[in-house]
């Protein structure tokens, strides 16, 4: 049994009572077994939390605001950060759900963290309970890894070089997001679906500028049951150097890209079966509507997908029945 510090109960409740913004229709308790299905949550104000480096906020790090909330969350509460580059390692542990940070745009309001540990200890943001929103804040270096079922990322900044964002495993919805990264720079097991990407490829720009070729994703799916994927609706592939779609991470790595502005960044083969040479029928990579300078079918590699039924491909990988089946999207807060 958790109980909530009081202070933390009398601020709250104080914020509550000041604030001007309330969460419009979210459905906050949807999710939780238990309990009714389609509250009204319209009248509902949730609880703000400040943060600013000056001090004029209620803390003055990020970290610092998420460890004030009580363990085992369960209504949502907005993390308002202030303009500024916070440099700090920030980790929303697992019992702490229904956080949503949000900053005052990716160019403002930037989370960096210098870590020359491994991968798996030293992304600047770690994510791992369901129910997380993030918004209009760049990460940078190893710049995040995201655990949880149910996250979304909205306006935000992945910036770094190699392993950028670990998309690691749950459904996750990016909006209007910026990608910036040289080699796998978006991988791991998730389930994502990437609306209006903006992707900024930078081989050749900073050391090992020796690479050939670099790869925007790493997709890890495994097996034919494997729900893991990454979508890529609209947005834009631009930048400097040479680069790959994908390579194949799993044995039934997925990546689509639908109605993407390709630039001509994107080398011809456009994929690679990395260690799964002689096995590529069962990777699932495919072009759909794309368009631009870097789309040149006729040399990709022989076994990229060739949507036949392309309206049958749309329904199988469109936001609604890729990622948001219960519509768990709708119900965030904005
Ligand atoms: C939720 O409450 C709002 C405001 O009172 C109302 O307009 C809306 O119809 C309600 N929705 C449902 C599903 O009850
Ligand atoms: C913090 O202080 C600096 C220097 O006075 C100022 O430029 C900046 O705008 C302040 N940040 C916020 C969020 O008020
Ligand atoms: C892409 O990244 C490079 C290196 O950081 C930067 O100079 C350039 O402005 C970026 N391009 C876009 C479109 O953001
Ligand atoms: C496609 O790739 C080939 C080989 O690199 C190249 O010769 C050709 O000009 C490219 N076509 C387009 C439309 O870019």
């Amino acid at each position: 049994m958790q109980f909530l510090p009081p202070f933390l109960f009398v601020f709250i409740l104080f914020n509550i009572a000041n604030s001007s913004v309330a969460f419009r229709n979210i459905n906050i308790n949807a999710d939780r077994r238990g309990r009714s299905e389609n509250v009204n949550n319209s009248d509902v104000a949730s609880a703000i939390i400040t943060v600013d480096q000056n001090g004029s906020g209620k803390f003055k790090t990020i970290q610092a605001a998420i460890d004030s909330i009580p363990s085992g969350n369960h209504d949502w509460i907005k993390i308002k950060i202030s303009r500024g580059i916070y440099t700090e390692k920030v980790t929303i542990p697992p019992d702490k759900s229904y956080i949503f940070l949000q900053g005052l745009g990716r160019e403002k309001t930037i989370v960096t963290f210098f870590d020359h540990e491994r991968t798996d200890t030293s992304a600047t943001f770690s994510s791992s309970p369901d129910n997380v929103v993030a918004k209009g804040i760049s990460f940078k270096a190893l710049a995040a890894r995201i655990y949880g079922d149910k996250s979304a990322f909205i306006e935000c900044g992945f910036i770094g070089f190699q392993d950028t964002l670990w998309d690691a495993t749950g459904r996750h919805y990016f909006s209007n997001c910026y990608f910036e990264g040289a080699i796998d720079f978006i991988f791991g097991f998730a389930q994502s679906y990437y609306e209006n990407s903006l992707i900024n490829v930078t081989v050749g720009t900073r050391p090992p500028t020796e690479i050939a070729v670099g790869f925007i994703t790493a997709q890890g799916r495994a097996s034919a049951n494997d729900p893991g994927g990454f979508v890529f609706e609209g947005g834009s592939v631009s930048g400097s150097g040479r680069v790959l779609l994908g390579r194949a991470y799993g044995a039934y790595s997925r990546v689509i890209f639908h109605g993407t502005d390709l630039g001509q960044v994107v080398a011809p083969q456009g994929w690679d079966a990395w260690s799964y040479k002689g096995q590529e029928s069962t990777l699932t990579y495919a072009e759909i509507e794309c368009k631009g300078a870097g789309l040149n079918i006729s040399e990709r590699v022989a076994w990229e997908k060739k949507p036949g039924d392309i309206q049958q491909i749309l329904q199988e990988y469109s936001r609604s029945s890729f990622i948001d089946q219960d519509g768990w999207i709708d119900k965030l807060p904005r």
